[in-house]
């Protein structure tokens, strides 16, 4: 097994692949032609180096589970699965073809968006959410990367299930640590730990907080350690209280205090004013003071994740300096800043 070339032939000749879209952790996306003259396709399966692994077929029974959560969505903001199909040992997902780009590429190709077409792929995605979570699965890998725009009718489409599991609201079970830094809250870094609805609540919340500063929020694991979040206003002076607000609210570290659902969480973001009391609480629950063991500790626990770089994703040099740990972090800054990937749409 291997990874496909540009005219294989799959399902009997009824697709014919053209060429390669994304190459994940596990998967690789092919852009793949129905039928001679037909529509395109988009194609997802397991790339060739987890083919290669000894427990790939425990990868292929959580592939499967990716294609068939989605296999049985049905919503207008949530990539539409036609086919689950396997070409030899391999299972494959064959979804519709988004022309267009990822929320991530478009943001960063317009250099940042206004509040109100922010919103509008914001309240498109979270009416997705809403949808799974109605379906009794939580996402676990929303970000700006996992969300299409269609260039035809500028829609928001979610894609990337590869992390999405049934759940039961609050209940303690063991999943698999993976996640997005910057994007996956505090409980995703924990082997048993609750989720629910709340876990997609933060990273929908640090999807809007990056496509309005174009800036990652600092990860949540070294927040836990009392390095301040930075308000997206403090980056982007134009974004209103409220939208600041319900950007900190949705990634409140700790579950409790965040809203409990996306349509919670969306009613923050139509709120007119932030009133001068809650105002004051968010002042002081960004006041956590680093006392200088916290400090060391947290330079330390920087450096080594930076040199071990675990993700694609990385921090913001303004939520770096935030840290007050400048002289280590700023070798950091200067390679992670060049890993941002500025590709243009197609
Ligand atoms: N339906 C689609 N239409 C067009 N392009 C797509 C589609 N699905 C995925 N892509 C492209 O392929 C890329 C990778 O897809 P996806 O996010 O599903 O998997 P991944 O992140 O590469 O893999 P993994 O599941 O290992 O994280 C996307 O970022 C996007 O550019
Ligand atoms: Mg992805």
């Amino acid at each position: 097994m291997s990874n496909w070339k540009t005219g294989t032939r799959l399902q009997s000749g009824r697709y014919e692949i053209d060429k390669v879209l994304g190459y994940g952790g596990s998967g690789i996306t092919y852009r793949a032609q129905e039928n001679p003259q037909g529509n395109f396709v988009a194609i997802k399966t397991l790339n060739s180096l987890i083919q290669n692994k000894e427990d790939f077929s425990k990868h292929q029974e959580r592939f499967i589970q990716e294609a068939f959560c989605l296999a049985k969505c049905n919503h207008a903001h949530v990539i539409k699965v036609h086919h689950v199909c396997q070409e030899e040992e391999l299972w494959c997902m064959v979804m519709d073809y988004v022309a267009g780009g990822t929320l991530r590429q478009y943001v960063n190709y317009k250099k940042g968006l206004a509040e109100a077409e922010a919103l509008k792929y914001i309240q498109q995605i979270g009416s997705a959410l809403t949808y799974i979570h109605e379906q009794g699965f939580i996402h676990r890998d929303v970000k700006p990367g996992n969300i299409m725009i269609r260039k035809s009718d500028m829609q928001a489409i979610l894609i990337d299930f590869g992390l999405a599991r049934e759940f039961v609201q609050d209940k303690i079970q063991t999943h698999t640590n993976s996640r997005t830094e910057s994007f996956a809250p505090l409980e995703q870094y924990e082997l048993r730990a609750k989720r629910g609805a709340y876990t997609d609540v933060y990273a929908l919340a640090a999807t809007l907080y990056y496509i309005l500063t174009l800036q990652l929020p600092f990860p949540a694991p070294f927040r836990e350690q009392g390095a301040n979040l930075i308000t997206p206003k403090q980056h982007n002076p134009n974004i209103s209280d409220p939208i600041n607000y319900a950007i900190l609210q949705g990634m409140e570290l700790r579950p409790k205090n965040r809203p409990q659902s996306i349509g919670e969480w969306l009613t923050l973001l139509k709120a007119k004013k932030v009133t001068a009391s809650k105002k004051r609480n968010l002042r002081h629950s960004r006041q956590a003071i680093l006392n200088p063991a916290r400090k060391e500790h947290l330079e330390l626990a920087i450096v080594s994740s930076s040199s071990v770089n675990q993700s694609s994703e990385k921090f913001s040099k303004s939520s770096l300096k935030e840290t007050q740990t400048a002289q280590n972090i700023s070798k950091i800054v200067s390679r992670s800043n060049s890993e941002i990937d500025y590709k243009k749409l197609e």
